[in-house]
């Protein structure tokens, strides 16, 4: 099969993971049901869940039930932080995923809610994983990974600094800090709780960390780029929100062409970094080098 055939056929396992794992009542509270779905199942790449699962299978993972919680939960982390990230008092974005965002549709209150409620169902997926375990011991630090790299050392910390730096010029060390915090701490999140939940030695958590950090970089520098080369239509987001919100990019910063060569320096450096492992993966490897000449 070729890659693009793989890809899409994982998306589809994912999806249906995630359609499960969210909450199906019909009770007082649907509304927030409603906008929980509305955000997760609108489409997104899947990468996160799809990095995490890649690198349990690596090292040979056995406990899938236990798994599938934890995909679950990362995807929901992502994405109510991108619903937050979205709302008026952030990034004031209407479009997300190829839809309207949360908050248009729900109003923001819900929209706030709808962030809240994942981040929290999420935590409750990953501790209900971690009770499917044998060995609950690889849960645990998985769940501790997963809530350190979402939080104020990870993802909340990078969204925290990128808020309050806006409008201003950054130095290099500040551009590389909120990058690695806001989006490489999930990536990284991704590949080392797929480890952890295979069983995989420190050592080996310890270079998907690297790999993932890498990654997040170059993930991130492309978003920068194609808000500046891409369109609505095609990224699923408004193009021009970082320039709208004078946002201090990479691309603004050191140019086009810098950028582009940044992405493939990081990348190569995670491709690198995983050839070093002592197990292989023709896929993980397709995916990282997708992930960088990507359109969306
Ligand atoms: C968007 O992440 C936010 C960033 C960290 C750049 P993705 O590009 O993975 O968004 P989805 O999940 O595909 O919508
Ligand atoms: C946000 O970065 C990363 C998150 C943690 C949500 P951006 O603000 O550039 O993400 P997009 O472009 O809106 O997806
Ligand atoms: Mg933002
Ligand atoms: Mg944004
Ligand atoms: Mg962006």
């Amino acid at each position: 099969m070729v890659f693009r055939q793989q890809m899409q056929a994982k998306v589809e396992e994912i999806e249906e993971i995630l359609k499960k794992a969210l909450p199906q009542e019909k009770s007082l509270q649907q509304t927030i049901f409603k906008a929980m779905e509305y955000s997760v199942m609108a489409g997104g790449k899947r990468l996160r869940p799809m990095l995490m699962k890649e690198s349990f299978e690596l090292f040979g993972g056995k406990q899938r039930d236990a798994l599938y919680c934890f995909m679950a939960a990362i995807e929901m982390i992502h994405t109510y932080s991108l619903v937050h990230d979205d709302l008026p008092a952030m990034d004031n974005d209407d479009y997300r995923r190829g839809r309207e965002t949360t908050h248009k549709v729900f109003g923001e209150d819900m929209g706030i809610l709808a962030g809240d409620a994942l981040l929290n169902f999420a935590y409750e997926k990953a501790l209900a994983g971690i009770e499917k375990m044998e060995d609950a011991g690889c849960g645990v630090r998985a769940l501790q990974i997963l809530a350190r790299k979402a939080g104020v050392y990870g993802m909340v910390g990078g969204q925290v600094v990128d808020v309050e730096l806006t409008g201003k010029p950054l130095t290099e060390e500040q551009l590389g800090f909120i990058y690695r915090l806001k989006t490489g701490a999930l990536l990284e999140a991704a590949l080392m709780t797929g480890s952890v939940l295979a069983g995989a030695a420190q050592e080996d958590v310890l270079r998907m960390e690297q790999i993932g950090q890498n990654v997040g970089m170059a993930f991130q520098i492309q978003d920068d780029i194609l808000d500046v080369t891409s369109t609505t239509q095609e990224l699923g987001k408004p193009v021009g929100s970082d320039a709208k919100n004078e946002k201090t990019t990479y691309v603004a910063l050191y140019g086009m062409e810098a950028a582009r060569k940044a992405v493939e320096e990081y990348s190569g450096k995670a491709l690198a970094a995983l050839e070093t492992l002592s197990v292989k993966s023709p896929y993980l490897n397709a995916l990282i080098k997708s992930m960088i000449h990507r359109k969306k």
